[in-house]
């Protein structure tokens, strides 16, 4: 596992973590391809495998999640993970955020959280109130870490601009391989600054990982993912076929490439869902090698040629 060292506490964190939507989620297969002994069991057993990174979120199963890794937590050290969850602002009252960590922390059953987000902006939220209850937790030893999700560069300096005594240290956003617009638009601001990227759904929901195609589409909440229509899948077959065949180069898998395609930049990290030991080991051991440059120029000439047809 590699590890880079986050925030104005040089708080040390996996640059594979994992992901817990999942936990909770019927449109994940929670329920029916994995249930909550498993997903206790993928919280614990991350530390054997060198991930200390565990991300969350108060909506994720409606809460479901947290109280999840909150009952993994138990009888483990607490101080070996790094747990980061996150405040969806619906309401646009700014002391919402107060309330709301509170229970995140219940559900959690610790009494602090490592990383702190605002999981979208809303333009409507008051920012800068908000963000000073979010300080003050920060001087109340119960967040060590503040950050944000989904804002773009714009709205990020806005956002940071509002910091009275923190700064804002991490954006976690949509970035994989094919998502891969952040290395435009964040990435080199985030370098210059010495911004975290943390990189969400790093597998682009499993359709790096080679096992879905035109036959074999995934369902539940990645009916809405349009990398999975029929014409896109069409799309990336030139591509899939290069991972794969760059994986068998390096005895490793499809979704370790793409993995290790990410983590390439020393500020990303990123965060993958798991429904099982299996895919957990494999996530961890993506930090165990390296691609060469010449096949991040071969991958990076195929996105090149990759164009889905994606609206959101
Ligand atoms: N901030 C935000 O707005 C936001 C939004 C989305 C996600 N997130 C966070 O980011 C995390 C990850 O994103 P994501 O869940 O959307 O997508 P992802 O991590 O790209 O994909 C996860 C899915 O890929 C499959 N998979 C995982 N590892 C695999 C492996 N080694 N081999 C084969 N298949 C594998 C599993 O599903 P199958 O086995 O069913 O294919 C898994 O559920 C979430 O859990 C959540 O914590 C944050």
């Amino acid at each position: 596992m590699k590890y880079i060292l986050i925030g104005e506490s040089q708080i040390k964190i996996s640059q594979i973590g994992l992901g817990t939507w999942q936990f909770g989620t019927k449109g994940w297969g929670y329920g029916s391809d994995f249930d909550r002994k498993t997903a206790i069991e993928l919280v614990q057993k991350s530390i054997e495998f060198g991930i200390n990174l565990i991300d969350t979120a108060e909506v994720y199963g409606r809460g479901e999640s947290e109280k999840i890794i909150g009952e993994a937590l138990q009888g483990m050290d607490r101080e070996e993970f790094v747990i980061c969850t996150k405040f969806m602002p619906l309401t646009l009252r700014p002391s919402r955020v107060v309330k709301a960590l509170h229970n995140s922390l219940k559900r959690l059953k610790t009494d602090y959280v490592d990383i702190y987000l605002i999981h979208w902006p809303n333009p409507f939220l008051p920012l800068g109130r908000t963000l000073r209850y979010m300080e003050h937790m920060v001087e109340e030893g119960l967040v060590s870490i503040l950050g944000v999700s989904n804002f773009s560069k714009k709205r990020f300096i806005k956002a940071q601009k509002k910091m009275k005594k923190h700064k804002l240290e991490i954006n976690q956003l949509n970035y994989n391989m094919v998502m891969n617009s952040v290395e435009k638009t964040f990435l080199p601001y985030a370098k210059e600054n010495g911004i975290a990227v943390m990189a969400y759904s790093p597998l682009a929901q499993g359709w790096l990982t080679g096992k879905y195609s035109e036959n074999n589409r995934p369902k539940g909440v990645r009916r809405y993912n349009r990398l999975f229509r029929k014409k896109n899948l069409r799309r990336g077959r030139a591509l899939l076929e290069l991972l794969r065949e760059i994986a068998e180069k390096y005895h490793v898998t499809m979704a370790q490439v793409a993995l290790n395609w990410l983590i390439r930049h020393e500020n990303v990290v990123a965060i993958p869902g798991a429904k099982n030991l299996h895919q957990l080991e494999d996530n961890a051991k993506a930090a165990d090698f390296s691609l060469s440059s010449e096949d991040l120029e071969r991958i990076n000439q195929e996105l090149e040629k990759f164009k889905p047809k994606i609206i959101f």
